[in-house]
C-alpha cells in the first residue's frame, strides 16, 4: 500500500471525540469533576481505541505491504477495526481467531467475511504461538509481504495514536482511568500525562504482575513516567466473565445516563469507577478523566 488511508475518506469521522462532563447520582461523585472522553463516537465503525492504536499503524505500512494478519477472538474489536481498515485500503486481511467459529459465526466475524477477510480458526494451543517469534516467521513465509501486527494492536506505534485522547483535552485533570487489555492504550496515555497527573488502568481480565509488564514493555526505558497503576479487582472473573450485576449496570448507564457501555470493556471500567469513588480513591475537588474507548461492536 503507498497512500495513506484515513477515516476521513469515510466521511464519518469525529475527531477531536467528544469532551463531556459527567454527572452521575453515585455517592461522592459530587466532590468530583468527572469527565468523559467520548472516543466511542469517532467513528460509527472504528470506534473507541481501536483507530487511535491503528492509526499510525497502517499510515507507516512499507511501500511493499501486501497484505495485515492479526489475531483476536470471536468478537474481537481489534480484528474488526482491522478488517476494515484493510477493506478501506484495498489490502488483504488474513485474521487468526481463537476457536472454531465456522459453523457459529458472531456478527464480528460476519462483517469480516463481508470485507473478504481470509479467517481462519486455530484452538487454544496454536493461538499461543501468536509472539512466537518462530511461528511468526513461518507465517511471513506462508504470506511474503504480509505485515503481521499483534494481538490487539499493542506495539509502540500505538502509543503515539493513543497519546493524541490527552492532546485533545481543553480541560485541567488529574488522573485518567482506562479499561486495559493488552496495555497498550494505558501506556500510551501514561506518555503524555504531565506529572502531577496520574494514570489508572482498569484491569478486564485477570492479569496481575503480567499485565503491568506489558505495560512496563511499552513504556520508554529509563524514562521516570507519570504514577500509574492497574486496579485488579473488577474483571468479576476474567475476561469477557459479565455477572448480572454488570449487566445491570450497563443497562442503567444507558437508562439513566443515555451513555451506551458493554460489559467487556467499559462496563467494567465505569463500575470500577463508581466503586473507587464510593471508597474515596479520588481526593475531593479532583478532575477525573474517563475515556471511553468503544467496543460496542462486540455487544451485538
Ligand atoms: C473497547 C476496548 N476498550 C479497551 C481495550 C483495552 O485496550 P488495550 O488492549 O490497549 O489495553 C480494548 C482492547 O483493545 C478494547 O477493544
Amino acid at each position: 500500500m503507498t497512500s495513506p488511508i484515513s477515516l476521513h475518506d469515510t466521511g464519518e469521522l469525529l475527531l477531536p471525540s467528544p469532551l463531556q462532563p459527567f454527572l452521575p447520582d453515585w455517592p461522592g461523585a459530587d466532590k468530583l469533576n468527572l469527565f468523559i472522553k467520548r472516543d466511542d463516537l469517532i467513528h460509527p465503525v472504528i470506534s473507541g481505541n481501536k483507530w487511535r492504536k491503528l492509526k499510525y499503524t497502517f499510515n507507516a505500512l512499507p511501500a511493499g505491504c501486501e497484505r495485515i494478519i492479526s489475531f483476536g477472538g470471536g468478537f474481537s474489536n481489534h480484528l474488526h477495526a482491522c478488517g476494515f481498515l484493510c477493506a478501506l485500503s484495498g489490502l488483504p486481511f488474513t485474521a487468526i481467531v481463537r476457536g472454531d467459529y465456522s459453523t457459529n459465526l458472531t456478527p464480528m466475524l460476519e462483517d469480516l467475511y463481508r470485507w473478504q477477510a481470509d479467517i481462519h480458526f486455530v484452538n487454544k494451543k496454536t493461538y499461543k504461538l501468536r509472539d512466537d517469534p518462530d511461528w511468526l516467521s513461518s507465517l511471513s513465509q506462508r504470506y511474503p509481504g504480509s505485515v503481521i501486527i499483534p494481538e490487539g494492536g499493542s506495539q509502540h506505534l500505538a502509543l503515539k495514536g493513543v497519546a493524541e485522547i490527552i492532546e485533545e483535552c481543553d480541560v485541567e485533570f488529574d488522573h485518567v482511568i482506562v479499561p486495559v487489555g493488552s496495555g497498550a492504550t494505558l501506556a500510551g496515555l501514561i506518555t503524555a500525562l504531565k506529572k502531577p497527573q496520574s494514570a489508572t488502568g482498569i484491569a478486564v481480565l485477570k492479569g496481575e504482575a503480567y499485565l503491568e509488564s506489558l505495560v512496563e514493555n511499552l513504556l520508554p526505558p529509563h524514562t521516570a513516567m507519570p504514577a500509574w497503576q492497574i486496579q485488579h479487582q473488577y474483571h468479576c472473573g476474567g475476561y469477557g466473565k459479565a455477572p448480572e450485576e454488570l449487566k445491570a449496570f450497563c443497562n442503567d448507564m444507558q437508562r439513566s445516563y443515555n451513555l451506551p457501555v458493554e460489559p467487556v470493556y467499559s462496563g467494567k471500567m465505569f463500575a470500577a469507577v463508581k466503586d473507587m469513588i464510593a471508597n474515596g480513591q479520588f481526593s475531593s475537588g479532583s478532575a477525573v478523566l474517563l475515556v471511553h474507548t468503544g467496543g460496542l461492536q462486540g455487544a451485538r
